[in-house]
């Protein structure tokens, strides 16, 4: 599929399908929307009559014009209210009319938006954003694919002439959230350590990133034995994955990027039970798929920034060599672990990449995980938990989020909490009581990270959804790719 930047007036383009957005009550048609309402025939007055549209945000109505028209079909989309319009709202509006015209099998499209905030560069990203996300289709697995028939070719965005670069931005961002999502849709059959390490070798050369994966006998010698306790029952090896950015020149700052990356969580000897979602728990590199999205999207946009994108790859299984309940680890940085549950393996793995990283000296480090059901519990499915002792870098985050749209609300880090992780016998326990079992999980990560600004996103919740969901299909999201990548270009 093709997106471009178009001079061509709204009354002279011609295609299968014209997108017109329109604010909440004010449809009525004034300007360039009359005369095109003169020239079609009246039938975007009469379409907005009859369905009553009222420019709603998120609704959308369609009509067929006229055979011998140069347009075939109207699509209207609603944005609300002009005052509460946000960037985000751009990309969903392109991403409803763009599955619109998939169903109605448009082959050409020609978006007319209203640029937010007199920001034509950030509208044309955000619409090339929402294009792509919305007509994302993953038939991988599928031996016949659904989508048979007419697609999209191309999309004109009208008004944006000279906007290239953004759209060429928005696309390379797509192919980042793309790749997420195929890591997390990926079964654990098929997306295991190895596949996962495959993958980061194919960004490093299709982009240029160096990379260094770490075989067992490496983290052994690093002394990672929370890592390697919970890869033990694997019949798998696990891998520790290094990509590297960095720009031509001297970086302006030094970044790094964790993904939590259990390729699948059985829970290990406290093993999940009926009504846990274990049938799900493939998406449990979720933070890794974000890492290594961003990693891909970074490599193609360049920024003067230099970035480590991290991920300790296993999975959480059961065997005769699995760690017991009980078991005490000693992580890279000395720190010993009770493991009360081993189904708290997420915070395990992190606890040796996170001291991995930190001797990487960077500026500032975020951790992406799926750690807790308990942060879903909190926040429900579409928003993610932030938690940092630095109110600078969730001041960052949160900037980056907003223009994203991916929704994150920062959650305290309750020192106090910290008993509740007190073992009588080794320095800590992984886990505490049920009560804030997502803030333990972040005071627990908060061990293993002595000096450098971080942050910790939980994700448990965002990475899939059961039902479509604007920009989003049902399925894996790709959840953090955007934030994070609009995080490594913010000039802070
Ligand atoms: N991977 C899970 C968390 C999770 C739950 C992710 C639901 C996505 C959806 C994590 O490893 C886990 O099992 N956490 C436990 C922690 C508990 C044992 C303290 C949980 O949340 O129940
Ligand atoms: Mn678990
Ligand atoms: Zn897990």
């Amino acid at each position: 599929m093709d997106i471009r930047a178009t001079d061509t007036p709204l009354l002279e383009w011609t295609g299968d399908g014209l997108v017109i957005g329109l604010f909440e009550d004010a449809v009525e048609l004034t300007g360039e929307l009359a005369t095109l309402d003169e020239k079609l025939a009246g039938s975007i007055k009469e379409l907005i009559t009859e369905e009553e549209f009222k420019g709603k945000q998120g609704s959308s109505v369609f009509t067929r014009v006229g055979a011998n028209s140069p347009v075939r079909k109207i699509i209207l989309v609603g944005l609300g209210k002009p005052e509460a319009l946000k960037l985000d709202g751009l990309r969903r509006a392109a991403a409803t009319a763009a599955r619109l015209a998939k169903k109605q099998k448009s082959k050409t499209l020609g978006i007319s938006l209203p640029i937010w905030n007199n920001d034509p560069t950030q509208t044309a990203q955000a619409i090339a954003e929402g294009v792509q996300l919305a007509l994302y289709q993953d038939n991988r697995f599928k031996s016949e694919p659904e989508d048979k028939g007419p697609q999209v070719e191309t999309v004109d965005l009208l008004g944006l002439a000279g906007q290239e670069a953004a759209i060429t931005r928005g696309n390379q961002i797509a192919a980042g959230v793309f790749l997420a999502r195929q890591l997390v849709a990926a079964p654990a059959n098929s997306l295991t350590p190895i596949t996962m390490a495959e993958t980061a070798q194919q960004i490093a050369s299709d982009h240029g990133l160096q990379i260094e994966i770490l075989e067992q006998e490496d983290c052994e010698k690093l002394g990672m034995g929370a890592f390697l306790g919970v890869a033990k029952a694997s019949e798998l090896p696990p891998k520790f994955i290094h990509l590297t950015y960095k720009p031509e020149g001297t970086p302006k700052r030094k970044l790094a990027i964790v993904g939590k990356g259990l390729t699948f969580d059985s829970g290990g000897l406290n093993i999940k039970g009926a009504g846990s979602g274990i049938e799900t728990m493939k998406i449990d590199m979720g933070g890794a798929a974000a890492t290594l999205g961003a990693a891909k999207a970074i490599g193609q946009l360049k920024p003067d920034v230099e970035v480590h994108f991290i991920s300790a790859v296993t999975e959480n299984m059961i065997s005769g060599r699995a760690m017991h309940p009980g078991d005490i680890l000693t992580a890279s940085n000395g720190k010993t672990i009770e493991v009360n549950n081993t189904d708290a393996e997420g915070r395990l793995t992190l606890a040796d990449a996170l001291v991995f990283t930190e001797k990487l000296g960077v500026d500032a480090i975020i951790d992406l995980a799926t750690l807790t059901g308990a942060c879903v519990i909190a926040l429900g499915d579409d928003i993610a938990g932030l938690f940092s002792p630095d109110d600078a870098l969730a001041k960052q985050v949160e900037k980056a989020a907003e223009a994203s749209g991916e929704k994150f609300w920062r959650l305290p880090m309750e020192e106090k909490y910290f008993e509740g992780l007190k073992s009588g016998i080794a320095d800590m326990k992984n886990t505490g009581p049920r009560p804030g079992g997502s803030i333990t999980a972040a005071l627990f990560l908060k061990q293993f990270v002595k000096e450098t600004p971080w942050a910790h996103l939980d994700i448990a919740g965002p990475v899939w959804t059961e039902k479509e969901n604007g920009y989003n299909g049902s399925g894996a999201t790709g959840f953090g790719v955007r934030t994070l990548v609009n995080w490594v270009l913010s000039d802070s």
